[in-house]
């Protein structure tokens, strides 16, 4: 088993990882709580293949479980669904020394990590990632929010887990496009941070893939690491948290314009890595092999990569992000594999250059 601590002062916590650990989850859990009246909060996928291993092995250790599990989707992550899961809260009878265990993907984790942080003002919670996304992004650094109309994600909180536990095993179920997607913040990782992670998933691309439990422990365990070194230094996003965002703020652009719907949010960001990169080139930051070599991993994983979406569109939509500061766009880009810039130097002019040529 791996064990990463994130260093956060009174809110440190330790994420584990290994395979078969949610049959082993009530044993390893507590260490760190003691038994307690739990909710456990999943989606109806989740429900039907790893619901009642975690209900057993929490009610093995005497913890006092009762299981919801919500519609699966991002449509459910609202405020309404919010309300009935402080329904659940209340029905249960949960108190400050409770816990609230999230066992899903990102979708799961962001509500349920909500509604521990609002719940009597916070009540402990802990997070079971069950998507490769959830399990190297969403599931650390405590993040937690629900979605408005107006925004997605706008209604939140850092409210940081008591730990963090990663089956690797629970991905053999997760659907192949769900492991992709997740795939590509693994790869956002090496090239924000380590260029010997970068050069592993194109060596060990089919290991991976294939999901060898090896190869899923080597770049799990080392994108929490750079994700928690990243929230230790600035765990409430004020400079350093913003190069996680590498491809996002394209990335994100594109899922408004396309209303969430056409793309997964890996497959965004993707796209908006590569544009990224085609900017660092624009700009003389670089050279063309950074773009050539996420180019070249990206389509070895059968992603869209055209989006046919004029640059004006795109432009109009970066404009009115919440990542402009004082009129100009904050672009993170690389300068080489393994090492990002922050910059606020993107002009409009640049933009339209770079958008206008298909990638
Ligand atoms: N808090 C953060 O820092 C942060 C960071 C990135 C993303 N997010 C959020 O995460 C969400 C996306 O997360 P996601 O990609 O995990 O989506 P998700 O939670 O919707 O899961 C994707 C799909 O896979 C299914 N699934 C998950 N694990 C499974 C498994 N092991 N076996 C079978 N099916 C499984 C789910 O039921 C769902 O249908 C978004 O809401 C996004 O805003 C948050
Ligand atoms: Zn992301």
């Amino acid at each position: 088993m791996e064990m990463i601590r994130v260093n956060l002062s009174s809110n440190s916590y330790n994420i584990y990882i290994d395979k078969g650990l949610l049959e082993r989850l009530g044993d390893t859990l507590v260490k760190e709580k003691a038994p307690c009246k739990t909710l456990l909060i999943t989606d109806k996928n989740i429900e039907k293949v790893y619901g009642s291993i975690v209900t057993e092995t929490l009610k093995r250790n005497k913890f006092d479980v009762r299981l919801v599990a919500l519609k699966p989707g991002e449509e459910q992550k609202t405020l309404e669904t919010a309300l009935t899961l402080y329904d659940a809260c209340f029905d249960h009878k949960l108190d400050r020394n409770s816990l609230i265990v999230a066992l899903g993907g990102g979708v799961v984790g962001d509500i349920s990590g909500f509604v521990a942080a609002t719940f009597m003002r916070g009540i402990p919670f802990i997070q079971i990632p069950t998507s490769l996304l959830a399990q190297v992004d969403s599931s650390i650094g405590g993040k937690v929010a629900v979605n408005h109309p107006r925004g997605k994600n706008m209604i939140g909180s850092f409210y940081q887990p008591k730990a963090v536990f990663i089956d690797t095993e629970t991905l053999s179920t997760l659907p192949a496009p769900e492991l992709v997607a997740g795939l590509v913040e693994v790869i956002k990782y090496g090239v924000i941070k380590d260029a010997e992670l970068f050069e592993y998933i194109e060596k060990s691309f089919y290991d991976i893939l294939q999901l060898n439990h090896h190869a899923l422990l080597k770049i799990i365990a080392t994108s929490c690491q750079i994700k928690a070194h990243v929230v230790e230094e600035d765990e409430k996003e004020k400079h350093l948290r913003a190069i996680l965002n590498y491809g996002h703020t394209i990335g994100h652009a594109i899922e408004t314009i396309t209303n969430y719907k056409k793309y997964r949010h890996g497959e965004a960001v993707a796209i908006g890595m590569l544009y990224a990169a085609k900017i660092a080139i624009d700009m003389g930051l670089t050279d063309n092999t950074i773009f050539e070599r996420q180019f070249s991993l990206i389509k070895r994983l059968g992603l869209p990569l055209h989006t046919g979406l004029k640059p004006e569109g795109i432009v109009k939509i970066l404009y009115a992000d919440k990542k402009v500061i004082a009129g100009r766009l904050r672009f993170i880009l690389p300068t080489k594999i393994g090492e990002v810039i922050i910059s606020d130097q993107v002009t409009e002019e640049i933009l339209y250059r770079v958008l206008s040529k298909p990638l």
